[in-house]
Formats: C-alpha cells, sequence, structure tokens
C-alpha cells in the first residue's frame, strides 16, 4: 500500500511538473494594430488578413494575441491608440497611419518604448529642410533598424491603369476627337497612392504621345457614396464630353459604375472606367463589362509581408527598412482567366 502511494504521488509529481513546463513552453506575443479606419473596403480585407495569417503561423509554443484598433480617421485617437499599445506592453506594433505628416512624432514615441514598428499602406513622405516633400526614402524609417514600411509603388498603379486604356483599339478616344477627355476622383490627398496615381494613369498616356484633356478633378477620399456622387455630378456637367473615368480606388469606381448607369451610359460603349484594389466587386464588374479594368493592390501580399517582418523583429532578426510588393494589372482577360 505504501508503494502504491508512493508511486502515485511520483506521478502526480510528474504530471504537475510536464504542466509547470509546458505553460512555460508557450510564448504569447501580444500585437498591437491599429488601422486608419475600418470601414475602408481595402484596408477591412488587409486587416482580416492580417488576423488570420498570425492565427495560421501560430504553433503549439507560439500564439499572438491580437488587438486591433480603429483609428476612425482621426490622427489624435490613433495617437492615443499607440500610447496605450506602449502601456499595455506590445511586443510589436503595425500602424496604418491616418496621417502621414504625424510619422515623425509616432515613430519616436513607439522607439523610444523599445517597441518594434511596422507601418503599412500609407507611406510616410521624406521632406526637404524647408518642409516639402521629396522622392526619397524616409529618414525616420532609414534611421532606424526596428522600423519598417511593408506598402507597393503606388506609381506602378497609376501607370498600369494609363497602359490598359493605351491598349484600346481606340487609346481612349472614343468621338475620335484627337484627344482623351477624362474625369479623375481622387483618394485622400494627403495620401502618396491618391498623388502617383493622379499623376502616373496620365503621364502613362501623355509619354505615348496621347493627348489629354482634363475635365474635372475632385476629391471623393477613397469613399464609395463620394465617388458615385462626384462622377454624377461631372457627367451632369459634362455630358458625353466625358470619355474615360479614372478612380484612384476601386470603393469610388464602384461608386463611378452606378452614377454611370444612373446617367444611361454603357461602359465599354460610349465611356471607359478604371479602379485600382481588384475588390471582389469589381473584379466581377469587369467580368460583366460594367468596368474597363482595375489593378489588384496586393491585400493578401502585403498583410503576409507586414506579419512577416513583425514576427523576425518580435525574434530580433535583422530586417529592411523597405518592403516591396508588385501590382497587377487586371483587363477583362486577367479578370476572367483569374479569378
Ligand atoms: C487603397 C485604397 C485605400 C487606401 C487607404 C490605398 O492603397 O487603394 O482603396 O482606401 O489605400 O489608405
Amino acid at each position: 500500500m505504501k508503494k502504491f502511494l508512493a508511486m502515485a504521488l511520483a506521478l502526480c509529481m510528474i504530471f504537475a511538473l510536464c504542466a509547470v513546463a509546458s505553460a512555460d513552453d508557450v510564448k504569447t506575443y501580444k500585437v498591437g494594430v491599429s488601422i486608419y479606419q475600418f470601414t475602408d473596403n481595402f484596408m477591412t480585407l488587409y486587416r482580416n488578413e492580417i488576423e488570420n495569417y498570425f492565427k495560421s503561423l501560430e504553433t503549439d509554443s507560439v500564439k499572438y494575441e491580437i488587438t486591433m484598433a480603429d483609428g476612425k480617421n482621426d490622427m489624435a485617437e490613433q495617437t492615443n491608440q499607440v500610447q496605450n499599445f506602449i502601456t499595455q506592453g506590445m511586443d510589436v506594433i503595425i500602424l496604418n497611419l491616418v496621417q502621414t505628416s504625424s510619422a515623425d512624432a509616432v515613430i519616436d514615441m513607439v522607439v523610444d518604448a523599445g517597441i518594434p514598428l511596422v507601418l503599412i499602406n500609407r507611406e510616410p513622405l521624406a521632406y526637404d529642410a524647408d518642409g516639402n516633400t521629396i522622392d526619397e526614402a524616409y529618414e525616420g524609417i532609414l534611421d532606424n533598424p526596428t522600423v519598417c514600411y511593408v506598402g507597393a509603388d503606388a506609381r506602378q498603379s497609376g501607370t498600369f491603369q494609363g497602359q490598359m486604356v493605351l491598349a484600346l483599339d481606340n487609346k481612349g478616344d472614343l468621338n475620335g476627337d484627337g484627344k482623351v477627355s477624362y474625369i479623375m476622383i481622387e483618394g485622400d490627398p494627403e495620401n502618396i497612392d491618391a498623388q502617383y496615381r493622379t499623376q502616373f494613369s496620365i503621364k502613362a498616356l501623355t509619354d505615348a504621345g496621347v493627348e489629354v484633356e482634363e475635365l474635372f478633378d475632385q476629391v471623393g477620399n477613397w469613399d464609395q457614396t463620394k465617388g458615385q456622387e462626384l462622377c454624377a455630378s461631372a457627367l451632369t456637367q459634362f455630358g458625353d464630353k466625358v470619355e474615360v473615368v479614372f478612380c484612384n480606388n476601386d470603393a469610388m469606381a464602384l461608386g463611378a459604375a452606378t452614377a454611370i448607369t444612373a446617367a444611361g451610359r454603357t461602359v465599354g460603349e460610349d465611356i471607359y472606367l478604371y479602379g485600382v484594389d481588384a475588390l471582389e466587386e469589381a473584379v466581377q464588374l469587369i467580368k460583366e463589362g460594367e468596368m474597363s479594368g482595375t489593378v489588384l493592390n496586393d491585400a493578401m501580399g502585403q498583410s503576409h509581408a507586414a506579419v512577416d517582418v513583425a514576427i523576425q523583429l518580435l525574434n530580433g532578426e535583422e530586417i529592411q527598412n523597405y518592403y516591396w510588393v508588385d501590382y497587377v494589372m487586371v483587363d477583362k482577360a486577367y479578370a476572367e482567366a483569374n479569378y
């Protein structure tokens, strides 16, 4: 009996030790993510994939506890969230800035707290001594070995939009008057994606020797309802003169598609419509002929790159300061073959 008790006791001790050991073996990393605005269509895909991908990389011994915060398009609110992340002792922060002009202040806060930082989607702009933005890498990122930016080069997306127009038999000149008359619906103008897409879509045309006429250029702030309103008002104002509608993103292009139908116009016949992002609804419209094309802004590729580098930072590995994910041109043929 004594022997039996001794054995039972020994077994209990072994089990207890194993339990302690396995609890010790599980490392849970705390990840703070702040997105500029939850209602943004594209950033919704992006943030969902950040969570999914982190979860898919969990093992028996490594877990990720993700806190996802909505910046509500308010920089003060987002600064508070970052402060909270610091107080809560996050192991890494992933940040989609509301305002890239606040990058310096936020980077300083996070670096001073000794927390690695991955900036995504909204690239902070480098500036010269006079405060004018310049086309160079951002020192606040380059100077910090634990800070990086993951994004896509928006010049490429603009250029692809222009190239899709150039690929049309009439190069976008529906009425044969020798020039492409277009309207431009822009995203948030502080955002380099909006600036570059606006500029490079047209540059692709003019570089190819195509004459252009800008009828209308207004800010729709990446928003579907705004895109619809602006396109409707441009069509009322300029009617048949409008040959091409460029939207800086698909959300606004989806709105524009509604306005185009409501105005009795037909995409592919008497007007062309282009977006960026390759949202599912937009690709569907391209297949049905209600949009002329879009450009894949790879939310999967970018979110995976952001998570991969966040994990490298958690492991104390050396990282690059910039990671770029390519855009892909999505015309009807591509949409039919790939979606
Ligand atoms: C996307 C937009 C999105 C914006 C948010 C852009 O890269 O194309 O759809 O609204 O990022 O910053």
